[in-house]
């Protein structure tokens, strides 16, 4: 297992549409799920700051994540991203599955947190730890279908 470790962060800022939608053609040949699964609605001006190894890291956990719980329809997985007038850049990963039952909410982000025969329990747990290093916060959220959604709060994408 590679983990990319929190103490060598190099951000970048990079346009987010752009990252997103390379890293879904990869994750589709990789899992060998057609395109149309995801729905990427980026405004094409959001930009992110982030390490990019860490970004396609967490990434491609909550998209993998997302998939396995999807109905694997066409915009089974939906990626959203907004930036608002303050300049905070939101990215949603939201999927047409169950959701988390109630009890299992608190425990998501814990190391070894898994109801995957085979899973780790350590995508999220990473994944928290890596927005944490580059400056952003990792939510979770019931999506308005009762799926799951995961928001990425970035940090601000200026250089400084
Ligand atoms: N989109 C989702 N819908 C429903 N439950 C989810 C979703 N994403 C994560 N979970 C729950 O959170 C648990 C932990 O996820 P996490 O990514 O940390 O580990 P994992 O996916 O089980 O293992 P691995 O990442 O190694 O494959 C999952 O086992 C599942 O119970
Ligand atoms: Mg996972």
């Amino acid at each position: 297992m590679q983990v990319n470790r929190r103490d060598r962060v190099q951000a970048e800022t990079f346009n987010l549409a752009a990252r997103l939608d390379e890293l879904l053609e990869n994750l589709c040949q990789v899992e060998q799920v057609s395109r149309e699964v995801f729905e990427l609605r980026v405004d094409p001006a959001c930009k992110a700051r982030f390490d990019r190894g860490h970004f396609e890291q967490v990434l491609w956990n909550l998209c993998r994540n997302a998939l396995r719980y999807s109905q694997r329809l066409p915009c089974s997985v939906r990626l959203r991203a907004l930036t608002s007038d303050d300049g905070t850049t939101v990215l949603d990963v939201s999927d047409d599955g169950t959701g988390v039952p109630g009890d299992a909410v608190q425990k998501l982000f814990e190391p070894f947190f898994t109801t995957e025969e085979g899973g780790t329990g350590l995508g999220l747990y990473i994944a928290r730890e890596l927005c944490e290093a580059n400056g952003a916060l990792i939510e979770y959220k019931r999506a308005i279908d009762g799926g799951a959604c995961f928001r990425i709060t970035f940090g601000s994408s200026d250089e400084s």
